[in-house]
């Protein structure tokens, strides 16, 4: 089992060298994606929230509050020599035990539409495909959105 906490200022420059790392699996953000942009968002309308295992960060995950009781979880990755362990499902749950204390209603995740992986992970806890943008962030990348309504 991991240890799963909200993250604070140190752990900017490791959460974003982990997003980096899963550039060529899923669409991360910003290619400029570094730590000042971590701490940044670190300040308002987000958690931030890693799992450690013996103490080393090996996952994170960053859940956005985007409207009054709407949020979006965002930047789930795990190292992979970590996975298959329940570490982001351990994420999850912490994030959305957060959402359902800060009242939000629905919860949206997004994938590119080929991350089986991914989409097979956030169906497990119940969430649905509810719409496919074409090449959305980027030309040639389709991106699925999955929901999930907490009350
Ligand atoms: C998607 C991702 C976050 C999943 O992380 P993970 O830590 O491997 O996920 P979990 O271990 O919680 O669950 C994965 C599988 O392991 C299984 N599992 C859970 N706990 C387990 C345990 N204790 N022992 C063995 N297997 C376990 C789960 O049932 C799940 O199985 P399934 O694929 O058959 O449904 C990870 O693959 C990743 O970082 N991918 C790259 C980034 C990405 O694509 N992010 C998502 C889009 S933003």
């Amino acid at each position: 089992m991991a240890k799963i906490r909200l993250a604070n200022e140190q752990d900017a420059p490791t959460i974003a060298d982990i997003i980096k790392k899963h550039y060529e699996e899923d669409y991360m953000g910003y290619v400029t994606f570094n730590e000042n942009y971590v701490k940044e968002k670190m300040k308002r309308n987000n958690f931030y929230f890693v799992a450690e295992v013996d103490n080393i960060v090996v996952g994170c995950l960053r859940a956005s509050v985007v409207d009054i009781d709407l949020a979006e979880i965002r930047n789930i990755c795990v190292e992979e020599r970590f996975r298959n362990q329940g570490i982001a499902t351990q994420l999850l749950q912490a994030a959305l035990n957060i959402l359902k204390e800060k009242h939000m209603r629905k919860i949206v995740a997004r994938t590119i539409a080929w991350n089986d992986k991914a989409i097979k992970f956030f169906k497990t806890f119940g969430f649905e495909q509810e719409g496919l943008f074409k090449e959305h962030y980027r030309r040639g990348i389709d991106i699925i959105q999955l929901y999930k309504f907490l009350k």
